[in-house]
C-alpha cells in the first residue's frame, strides 16, 4: 500500500541579499494516495517550492520548517543516504525546468536506463528495453536513436517530455509532476495526458499535478489545491473548483484563462496596502472591510471542500 504525503505547518523562505523571501507560509495538507491532486495559482504562488520540499530539493539557501511525512517516515529528518533512495523509487520527480534536470554528457539511453537500474534489479538490456518502450509511451517514434542522443540534441518540447520518462522510470508509488505539459503544443499535450493517465491506472501510482494548465488539471486531478502567496486558499474536487470556484481569486484565475474570458486578476489596491487581513484583501474584488482586519480561517463547504474566505464563514 502506498502511503498518503502529510505535509504540516510547512514554511519556507529563501535568504536573499535583500533579506529573507517567503515562498511557502504554514501549509498543511494531506495528498491522499490512489488520487491525483491538482495543485494550480498564480506565478510565485509557492507551487514548485512546495512540491520540491517534499524530496528536499529546495537549494541551500532555503530556510524549511515544519513535517512532512511520507506515512509513518518524517521525510525532513531522514538521513540523507534514506531519502536518496525513496527519491526515483517511492517519490518520482518530473521537475519544472527539463534542461537543468538532463545530464549534458550523457547520453540520454545512459539516463533512463541508469534511473531503471538503480532501483530495479533488471539487466541492462532489459532497462533499455523498457527506456525505449517508455519514450515510445511519450510519443518519440523512433525511441532507439534517441537513446544514442544527448540532450542539447533534443528541443524544448522533447526535453520535457524525457525528463517525464526519467520521473516516471522506475514505476514510483508518488510521482510529482511540475508543469509536466508547459511549452507542449496541443497534440504534445494530450499525449502526455493519455500516458500520466495510463501510469495512474495501469501502476496505480498516486500524483501531485502542479500546472498553469486548468484544462489539464480539470481532467486529469480528482481534487484540486488552489496556492495563493505560499498558502492553499482553497480546496475540492476538480468539478467544483472550476466549475463552482469559491474562493475570488480562484474565480479570477478561470477567468483569466483563454476559455474564460482571459480578464486579468487585478492588481493590487494602493490604498488596502497596509492591513492585518486576508493575504488576497489588497486585489480583492469582494472584499469587505472585516477582509483587510482579521485573517479568514479555513470554512468547511458541503461536500467535502474548504475555502479560506469570509465570504463563507
Ligand atoms: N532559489 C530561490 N531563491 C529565492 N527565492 C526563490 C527561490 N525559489 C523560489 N523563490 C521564491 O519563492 C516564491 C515561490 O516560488 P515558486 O517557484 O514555488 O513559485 P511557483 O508557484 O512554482 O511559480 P511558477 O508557476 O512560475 O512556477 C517566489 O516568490 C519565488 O520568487
Ligand atoms: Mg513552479
Amino acid at each position: 500500500m502506498v502511503p498518503d504525503i502529510e505535509i504540516r505547518d510547512l514554511t519556507v523562505s529563501f535568504e536573499t541579499a535583500d533579506g529573507p523571501v517567503p515562498a511557502v507560509s504554514g501549509l498543511s495538507t494531506t495528498f491522499r494516495a490512489g488520487r491525483i491532486s491538482g495543485v494550480i495559482g498564480e506565478s510565485g504562488s509557492g507551487k514548485s517550492v512546495m512540491g520540491l520540499s517534499i524530496l528536499r530539493l529546495l537549494p541551500n539557501t532555503a530556510r524549511v520548517s515544519g513535517s512532512c511525512k511520507l506515512g509513518e517516515q518524517e521525510l525532513y529528518t531522514l538521513p540523507l543516504n534514506e531519502l536518496r533512495k525513496l527519491r526515483g523509487a517511492s517519490i518520482g520527480l518530473i521537475p519544472q525546468n527539463p534542461g537543468a534536470s538532463l545530464d549534458p554528457v550523457m547520453r540520454i539511453g545512459r539516463q533512463l536506463t541508469e534511473a531503471i537500474t538503480t532501483h530495479g534489479r533488471r539487466s541492462r538490456g532489459e532497462a533499455k528495453a523498457q527506456a525505449a518502450e517508455l519514450l515510445r509511451q511519450f510519443g518519440f517514434e523512433r525511441p532507439e536513436q534517441i537513446l544514442e542522443q544527448y540532450a542539447f540534441q533534443m528541443s524544448g518540447g522533447m526535453s520535457q517530455r524525457l525528463v517525464s520518462a526519467l520521473g516516471l522510470a522506475c514505476h514510483p508509488g508518488w510521482v510529482i509532476a511540475d508543469e509536466p505539459t508547459k511549452g507542449l503544443d496541443a497534440v504534445i499535450r494530450n499525449q502526455v495526458y493519455r500516458v500520466l493517465r495510463q501510469i495512474y491506472t495501469q501502476h496505480h501510482s498516486s500524483m501531485i499535478v502542479i500546472t498553469h494548465d486548468l484544462r489539464l488539471a480539470r481532467q486529469l486531478c480528482d481534487d484540486i489545491r488552489v496556492m495563493y502567496m505560499g498558502q492553499i486558499i482553497e480546496q475540492n474536487t476538480a468539478q467544483e473548483v472550476m466549475e463552482h470556484p469559491r474562493h475570488p481569486y480562484t474565480a479570477g484565475l478561470i477567468h483569466a484563462m483563454p476559455g474564460g474570458g482571459m480578464t486579468p486578476i487585478p492588481s493590487p489596491d494602493p490604498d488596502r496596502a497596509v492591513h492585518q487581513g486576508c493575504p488576497f484583501y489588497p486585489r480583492c474584488a469582494r472584499a469587505e472591510a472585516r477582509c483587510g482586519l482579521s485573517v479568514p480561517g479555513d470554512y468547511a463547504l458541503p461536500g467535502g471542500g474548504k475555502v479560506r474566505c469570509f465570504l463563507y464563514e
